[in-house]
């Protein structure tokens, strides 16, 4: 399945993200920048924040509590798509998926 993410400054970059594998691992597996995740993903940073496409976000499991908790540590500001990344994994379902990826994770 394929992911768009698109950069502070609008710039797009589509990647296929394999099934199994988060919308972070997708990014840092292909060099997208502005994902930092700094704890590898396991839900202790919240620097692989992203803002999910509005046409998106119902399409998704909702966040767990632990993922709600760390979404309130954001560097940048918490808007309705707000999402952690390594909390999202590709699914077929998923193809397509949009992401902004927010101006700062620090
Ligand atoms: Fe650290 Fe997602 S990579 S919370």
């Amino acid at each position: 399945p394929e992911v768009t993410y698109v950069a502070a400054d609008g710039t797009e970059r589509k990647v296929q993200v394999p099934e199994g594998r988060s919308v972070m691992q997708g990014a840092i597996q292909n060099g997208v920048r502005g994902i930092d995740a700094d704890c590898g993903g396991v839900l202790s940073c919240a620097t692989c924040h992203v803002y999910v496409d509005p046409d998106w976000v119902d399409r998704l499991e909702p966040p767990s509590e632990d993922e709600e908790d760390m979404l309130s540590n954001t560097a940048a500001e918490r808007r309705d798509g707000s999402r952690l990344s390594c909390q999202i994994e590709m699914t077929e379902d998923l193809d397509g998926l949009r992401v902004q990826i927010p101006e700062t994770q620090s």
